[in-house]
């Protein structure tokens, strides 16, 4: 976390028993969950993540605080560690990204704490009476060994665990100045972080589900430069492998992970291959003040080839990349966030890149000096007990699942029409029906010609605009100004149609979700309009 801190067949249901138990359910019908946890260990094939079979292996995360103060794991004071494992694997998570600090690892005094004392030194009396009820076998455990229990109730539930070193103090991170940004600051020596890297490295080479190693959270600050990484993060790495030659060993960018452009001049060279990911945060407040500022079509267009320009590079050098933080304020009043948001859709649907959500937490035993804060970039709310917000999940389930992968044929090429908003693509659900919006896996096959004619692959269908205001059709006529589609604007997420020869509108959806074509928005500059109902993009597929 950064510096700012502060349907048709898809049918999300969402079950909540009472106390004591937490039971969240959710059906994927028409749809097949391909992320189970087999076939271990993980490697990379290019820019895919594949399992020992070789099939692709979309890690669909979500981040689980276990690196402040309190060092546990949050949420074990508000339900049992099993639950919330079941609650990661039923909200569609395939994997869970585990912060931890160096010195639990290096420091055998403080590893070694029961949690009871733990937080007894904390003065979080309550707290332990609540960890203690909802979890009685693990408040007399010490620090490394309720680290480890975490660990292995993801495993028993089949969610794989990426290990992130967040810290080297247990503490909130992550400031410029807070000491822990970047080798040499105050607690930052390089040497104690290999020796703690090696250490849980070699502590998991036995867990199956650790799958991976992220090296160091965030890497920021005045000492942050490009040939200090270079001499310090491939020893790490190398000290990664050599403990555990299974894991996939992660490395992050400068300036809080958002800029790994310098990998573009001097690749990394590393003893071993096919392990090596990078990863990359993205949040609304990485770009200052823009997203809310700016007219949304232009700050999507233009903050997306900054991304592209950062880290997205990497994908079409063959690295995977997976984009380790991202996320907004659950309640969705910010309007920054929600273009951003929508953005981010855009762009995740069509690389198909790997990803972790901030975060799990609900809640933190104590944050910032903080007793109970709420966390509300959290997707279980501040008891543990409900999703948050069940729109935001919907929508990202659409990226749970992956489009493409390394096995593809050209004959299982097509594309889907993805609506970024609404985690949904478009969909013809009879020949009686309009078009609507329902889950991707349940879309046709579409193809964009050269001619820019939008078909159903393998029939004589084509996508038409019949005037503003009125529903898209299917028709076989293909050849006239209404059956050509541009992707208009900076963000090139709008799709244009002419009605007639100096009249065009852009493909949007009504209040039922039903295709329709209206004016087209936000084209001029106007910054405070949402142009978002129109955006869309054309996701390649090559799984189905
Ligand atoms: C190790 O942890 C103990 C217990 O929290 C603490 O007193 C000590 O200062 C720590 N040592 C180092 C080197 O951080
Ligand atoms: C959920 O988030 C969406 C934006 O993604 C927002 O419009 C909505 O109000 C939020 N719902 C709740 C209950 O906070
Ligand atoms: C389109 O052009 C025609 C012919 O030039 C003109 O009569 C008509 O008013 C124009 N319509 C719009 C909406 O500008």
């Amino acid at each position: 976390m950064g510096r700012y801190s502060f349907s048709y067949t898809l049918v999300i249901t969402t079950i909540f028993s009472t106390f004591p138990l937490f039971i969240t359910t959710i059906f994927l019908c028409g749809s097949t969950l391909q992320n189970k946890v087999e076939s271990l260990p993980l490697s990379t094939n290019g820019r895919w993540i594949v399992n020992e079979d070789g099939k692709r292996v979309k890690l669909a995360c979500v981040s689980w605080v276990s690196h402040l103060e309190t060092i546990l794991a949050q949420g074990l004071n508000k339900k049992p560690l099993d639950d919330i494992s079941k609650s990661v694997k039923d909200m569609g998570f395939n994997c869970v990204r585990l912060t931890w600090p160096i010195l639990l690892a290096t420091n055998d005094s403080l590893a070694s704490i029961t949690i009871r004392d733990h937080f007894s030194s904390l003065g979080l009396v309550q707290t332990i009476i609540d960890i203690q009820k909802n979890n009685p076998s693990i408040v007399d455990l010490s620090l490394i060994k309720a680290f480890q229990e975490v660990v292995k109730s993801l495993g028993e539930k089949e969610v794989m665990v990426i290990l992130d070193n967040h810290v080297t103090q247990p503490q909130w991170c992550c400031g410029n100045n807070d000491g822990n940004g970047f080798f040499g600051d105050k607690y930052f020596d390089p040497d104690l972080w290999i020796k703690g890297l090696s250490k849980m490295a070699d502590m998991f080479k036995e867990v199956s589900n650790v799958v991976g190693m992220s090296l160091r959270n965030e890497l920021r600050g005045p000492k942050q430069n490009v040939p200090d990484w270079y001499r310090y993060m491939p020893k790490g790495a190398e000290a990664v492998h050599a403990a555990n030659p299974n894991v996939l060993v992660i490395l992050s960018g400068l300036s809080f992970d958002t800029d790994l452009a310098f990998i573009q001049n001097q690749p990394v060279t590393l003893s071993f291959k096919r392990k090596l990911v990078f990863e990359l945060h993205w949040y609304s407040f990485s770009d200052g003040n823009t997203w809310a500022s700016m007219n949304p079509n232009q700050a999507c267009g233009q903050i997306t080839r900054n991304v592209m320009r950062k880290a997205g590079f990497l994908l079409d050098q063959g690295w995977p990349l997976f984009v380790s933080e991202f996320g907004i304020d659950l309640r969705g009043t910010s309007v920054g966030e929600h273009r951003y948001f929508n953005c981010f859709m855009a762009l995740a649907s069509e690389l198909d890149f790997d990803w972790a959500l901030w975060t799990l937490v609900g809640s933190y035993y104590l944050r910032e000096g903080v007793v109970e804060m709420n966390e509300y970039y959290g997707i279980l709310d501040s008891d543990w007990s409900q999703i948050r917000n069940q729109t935001f999940l919907q929508k990202i389930s659409a990226i749970q699942l992956p489009f493409q992968g390394p096995d593809s044929q050209e004959s299982k090429h097509n594309k889907v029409i993805f609506h970024p908003l609404t985690g949904l693509c478009v969909l013809r659900k009879s020949l009686s029906e309009p078009l609507s919006l329902g889950p991707c896996p349940n879309s046709d096959g579409w193809e964009y010609t050269p001619q820019n004619i939008l078909s159903i692959k393998g029939t004589y269908f084509c996508l038409q605009a019949d005037g503003e205001g009125n529903e898209a059709k299917l028709g076989t006529t293909c050849s006239n100004l209404n059956t050509k589609w541009e992707l208009i604007s900076d963000s090139k997420l709008q799709l244009s149609s002419k009605i007639s020869d100096n009249s065009s509108v852009c493909l949007d959806i009504d209040s039922n979700n039903i295709i329709v074509t209206n004016a087209c928005k936000c084209i001029s500059i106007d910054n405070n309009c949402d142009p978002e109902s129109q955006w869309f993009k054309l996701v390649d597929r090559t799984m189905s």
